[in-house]
């Protein structure tokens, strides 16, 4: 469960770039919730994800995760709860180590590996499984260092060091954006089916709105940084992208831009 309770944040208040990120933010998930998350560039969708990873401390609000307060539980404390996949393909994984060892620090939760971990045969094989089902090949290549691998190789490795150990939420910020629509949509895949299969509470921004209709229970719109669509169930099921512009607009009271990006595919 996640609960983001009437949270704000101003970045350099009270100076000529104040910028009100959040003005009162409202959202509750319950457990196995899969919300997709959408809103013009600005809308606050990237500090909604920090305010919850705990990035930075909000100026009002309260953020649940489970039956842990987090508010004001600092980042490294609170990403015991949280696995994140950001856009940047190099951001997750360690690029001078192994899969396998990428995969192995993962398991401990960021804890540095013993020397002779690798001989350790239940995690090989653990290992191996996991990447069988990429379906990406990499599975042949448990010893590779990670930068060599492709973006979309990365970000599917990064999505399997985010669900090793069962976050309570899995936190994914347009994690499919940089790479190619064909990678991008096997990454997609693997997360949906990670997400149903482990019942993880997820939020997924994605600019892609036909993405946002097709994976997921819920759907949140934002807009100057508060969340104001929230579908769920069967009405997310009927929705259309047409629907959703003509709720875009109404919701936002004519004034919400929608950029070019978010009405491709
Ligand atoms: N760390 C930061 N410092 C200053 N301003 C920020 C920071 N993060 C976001 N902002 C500002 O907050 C607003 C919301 O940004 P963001 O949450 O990244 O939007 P979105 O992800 O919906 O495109 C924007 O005006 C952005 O410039
Ligand atoms: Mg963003």
């Amino acid at each position: 469960m996640l609960l983001v309770e009437n949270v704000y944040k101003t970045f350099f208040p009270g100076s000529p770039n104040e910028k009100k990120a959040l003005q009162g933010v409202s959202l509750r998930l319950e457990d196995g919730d899969f919300a997709t998350v959408i809103g013009s560039n600005g809308a606050g969708k990237s500090t909604l994800l920090n305010a919850v990873a705990g990035v930075f401390p909000v100026d009002r609000g309260r953020i649940v995760i489970g039956d842990t307060d987090v508010t004001r539980m600092p980042e490294h404390l609170r990403a015991r709860f949280i696995g994140r996949v950001f856009q940047d393909p190099m951001m997750g994984t360690a690029a001078g180590m192994q899969i396998a060892e990428n995969l192995a620090m993962a398991m401990r939760r960021g804890k540095r590996l013993g020397l002779r971990w690798s001989e350790n045969a239940a995690e090989y094989r653990k290992f191996r499984e996991l990447l069988v089902q990429l379906d990406l090949g990499l599975e042949e290549r448990l010893y590779s260092k990670v930068g060599l691998l492709s973006g979309g190789q990365r970000q599917a490795v990064t999505l399997l060091m985010a669900t090793i150990r069962r976050p309570e939420l899995l936190l994914l910020d347009e994690h499919t954006a940089a790479l190619d629509p064909k990678t991008a949509e096997k990454v997609l895949a693997i997360t949906d089916r990670f997400v149903r299969e482990g019942h993880l509470t997820t939020l997924m921004i994605t600019h892609n709105m036909r993405d946002a209709l097709r994976f997921g229970n819920r759907l949140i719109m934002m807009h100057n940084g508060r969340a104001i669509v929230d579908v769920r169930g069967e009405e997310k099921k009927k929705l259309q992208v047409a629907d959703l512009l003509a709720l875009f607009e109404k919701a936002s009271g004519g004034e919400a831009d929608i950029p070019d990006n978010m009405l491709l595919g």
